[in-house]
């Protein structure tokens, strides 16, 4: 019994001291590598105070965001998941000159946090900010003629991640870097009770119709893709990349 108890206890422990050590050199990357940026923490920081979710990228993710925007010179970008702005921040700074960013958020509350966040980051004038479900303003984005984009972040609500995957690729020609977050939800992709297709959960659900239908345009030769796994102070997730090739 007593065996059973610490066993069990070191394993617990043994995984909060894995999340420590994870977001410890978390924190040593970014102090090495990330210089300090008042605007980014004053984003953070708001986003805090007003109760928005604590789930926007990581600061070092956030840079990764960066440099895969600028190695494709972007002009046009596409954010789905705004939250408190803080991603958005990151990507608007990487536009070549002349370039926009838009960026879709559901909920008004965040959206109002965001505005003032990209606002004192100065980017006003670079960043449009819709509100209402993605999945009613892709459409109207695309009827309008908006696009192709030159990167596409989706990070809204994981169950729609098909939907928003399909309205990317309209969104996009041969050369658009789609990003996806949040495709491996510590390991939960894999699990069969997650997927199950009555009982499971929607957003891991969601996430597995995301790979099926990447996985189906591989085939087609029309995107090379790959998903990284990665672990850090928001824990173990990933990051899928679609690279549109040409029109197939
Ligand atoms: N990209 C942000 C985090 C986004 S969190 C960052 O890294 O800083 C996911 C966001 O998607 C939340 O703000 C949530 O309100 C929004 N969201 C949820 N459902 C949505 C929908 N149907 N359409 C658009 N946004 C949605
Ligand atoms: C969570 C994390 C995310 O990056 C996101 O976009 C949505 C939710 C989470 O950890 O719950
Ligand atoms: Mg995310």
């Amino acid at each position: 019994m007593t065996d059973a108890i610490s066993s069990s206890s070191s394993s617990s422990s043994s995984e909060s001291s894995r999340q420590q050590r994870w977001t410890a050199v978390d924190g040593y990357i970014a102090e090495h590598l990330l210089p300090a940026d008042a605007a980014l923490d004053a984003a953070v920081a708001d986003s805090v105070a007003a109760g928005l979710p604590p789930i926007s990228v990581t600061p070092n993710q956030g840079k990764l965001l960066q440099l895969l925007a600028r190695m494709q010179g972007a002009r046009s970008i596409l954010e789905l998941g705004t939250l408190g702005g803080y991603s958005t921040i990151w990507l608007a700074r990487a536009l070549a000159p002349g370039g926009r960013l838009i960026t879709l958020e559901a909920e008004p509350r965040y959206a109002e946090i965001a505005r003032a966040n990209i606002a004192r980051a100065g980017l006003e004038e670079l960043v449009e900010l819709r509100v209402g479900p993605a999945l009613q303003t892709l459409p109207e984005l695309h009827a309008e003629g908006a696009g192709p984009f030159d990167l596409i972040f989706i990070d809204a609500d994981k169950q729609n991640y098909p939907g928003y995957f399909e309205w990317s690729l309209r969104l996009s020609r041969p050369g658009t870097l789609i990003v996806g977050d949040n495709v491996v939800r510590d390991g939960a992709i894999l699990d069969p009770a997650a997927y199950d297709s009555e009982h499971g959960d929607e957003l891991i659900k969601g996430v597995r119709r995301f790979y099926e239908l990447a996985g189906a345009e591989v085939e087609e030769g029309t995107v090379s893709a790959t998903a990284i796994q990665t672990v850090g102070a928001k824990g173990y997730d990933g990051f899928a990349l679609v690279l549109v090739e040409g029109a197939g």
